[in-house]
């Protein structure tokens, strides 16, 4: 692995106190394209991922998220948002996209589309959400990492209320469910206790089991 990554992880922190500095559309547009490629269970993709840049919706989420200024400070945040419904329309227009992209029969599909389908058909609502908030979870990771390559700052974000998330953004109308926020800015070094403190890790020994 390039140094380059694991000196970019090692520059990022979880930014608490960011300067309102916008973010070049660029950088955004990498760390974007870096979400977009995570990959998923199936490669189903279930969740959707809202850009919110713009101040009075973001001043509107500030009470729901426990007051954490990096909602109000951040140039743009992104908010990972899983469906909250699953289901065989949304495996079949996927089944669509991969046989459009790679200019192949819809039908070659079918075990994998029933593989999908029987997921679906045999597992809760509540256990489906799970399912994809982690797919979430995992695009969250891509954007962290694509964020410090690109020197943006950000901060990953749980603490907030999603039933206030979810209202402030329409999600009921929209099927979504607030799981995680990434906020992307730059960090203020003066007001930021954490600007300068030193990372915290579970050492090696400690993390790394042989089994
Ligand atoms: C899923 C998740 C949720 C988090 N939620 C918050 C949050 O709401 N506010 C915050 O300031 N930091 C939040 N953090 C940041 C963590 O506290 C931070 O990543 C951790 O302490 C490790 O420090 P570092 O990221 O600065 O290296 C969250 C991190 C993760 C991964």
């Amino acid at each position: 692995m390039e140094q380059h990554f694991l000196d970019a992880l090692k520059w990022r922190y979880a930014t608490k106190k960011m300067s309102g500095k916008q973010i070049p559309q660029e950088k955004l547009d990498q760390i974007l394209e870096a979400v977009r490629l995570a990959p998923s269970s199936f490669g189903l993709t279930p969740y959707s991922v809202v850009l919110v840049q713009d101040k009075e919706l973001q001043a509107k989420l500030l009470p729901h998220c426990f007051n954490q200024s990096q909602i109000v400070d951040a140039s743009a945040l992104l908010v990972f948002a899983p469906w909250k419904n699953i289901n065989e329309d949304q495996v079949d227009s996927y089944m669509k996209e991969i046989a459009e992209t790679r200019n192949a029969p819809v039908e070659a599909l079918g075990d994998f589309a029933n593989a999908i389908k029987g997921k679906i058909n045999h597992s809760s609502n509540e256990d489906l959400h799970t399912w994809a908030s982690k797919q979430a979870y995992i695009a969250l990771g891509f954007g962290l990492a694509a964020a410090a390559v690109e020197k943006i700052d950000s901060t990953p974000m749980e603490g907030f209320n999603p039933d206030g998330v979810n209202e402030v953004l329409g999600f009921h109308e929209k099927g979504l469910h607030a799981a995680c926020i990434l906020a992307l800015g730059y960090r203020d070094t003066e007001k930021d206790f954490l600007a300068n403190a030193i990372k915290v890790r579970r050492k090696k020994e400690a993390l790394f089991i042989e089994a």
